[in-house]
């Protein structure tokens, strides 16, 4: 049985209250299922006191950041690097299309950032738009998030994002890949069952604590 990956992007929205919230309302729910993982990203203002939620609750929770620095620890002003961010997380997404578009992040910079979160044992997930975006070498963990689907309500479609998943493993070795881009508790279903993905990034539809975990739900079901 392959594993699947339900993944909360939260992007730029929580307080730390409101995130706290979605915690205890997720947290409980949440079971020691071995084939589902279920990862929340919160933005870095709430990185440690989620963290001490999780812990606190003993939650089947885990925690990612949403970027970190291509520099390592020193002179680097309001950079969050990845030493200190291994402090509360275990993953990090990297190269999402609005660090692209809005950062001008190039896939030089996700490459040095993916050799930063290995150096400190997190788990880089590498957000690509189509199948020609490069990978940076030993990535075991892909989403791959049409910018049209991103935060419009128009996803791709099952079939479509399956076939491109299938595209992404055959030119990249073996690697999961997971489907990004308008997600929610009424589509996730028709993504989890193609054979190629792996799971889903999941944007506006992860911040509900409730429509969220109707998401994970269907994930343990299947
Ligand atoms: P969305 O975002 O679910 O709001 O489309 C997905 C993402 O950007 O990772």
């Amino acid at each position: 049985m392959k594993t699947i990956w339900i993944i909360a992007n939260w992007k730029s929205n929580k307080t730390v209250a409101e995130a706290l919230d979605w915690v205890s309302v997720v947290g409980p729910e949440l079971l020691p299922n071995e084939h589902v993982k279920v990862v929340v990203c919160p933005e870095f203002t709430s990185l440690e006191e989620v963290k001490k939620a999780v812990l606190v609750g003993n939650y089947h929770l885990m925690v990612g950041a949403q970027d970190l620095s291509p520099f390592d620890t020193g002179a680097y002003t309001g950079e969050e690097p990845a030493k200190l961010i291994s402090q509360f997380a275990s993953l990090v997404i990297l190269g999402h299309s609005e660090r692209r578009q809005n950062f001008n992040e190039t896939d030089e910079m996700v490459k040095e950032k993916a050799e930063m979160a290995r150096k400190y044992n997190l788990t880089p997930l590498v957000c690509i738009q189509s199948s020609k975006i490069p990978i940076p070498e030993e990535t075991a963990l892909v989403a791959y998030e049409p910018i049209f689907a991103i935060g419009t309500g128009n996803p791709d479609t099952p079939e479509d994002a399956g076939q491109a998943a299938g595209e992404i493993k055959q030119i990249n070795g073996g690697l999961d890949v997971l489907y990004g881009g308008s997600v929610d508790a009424q589509n996730a279903e028709f993504f989890l069952q193609q054979d190629n993905l792996s799971g889903l990034l999941i944007g506006k539809a992860s911040l509900d604590a409730d429509e969220f975990l109707k998401i994970v739900k269907i994930a343990y079901s299947l």
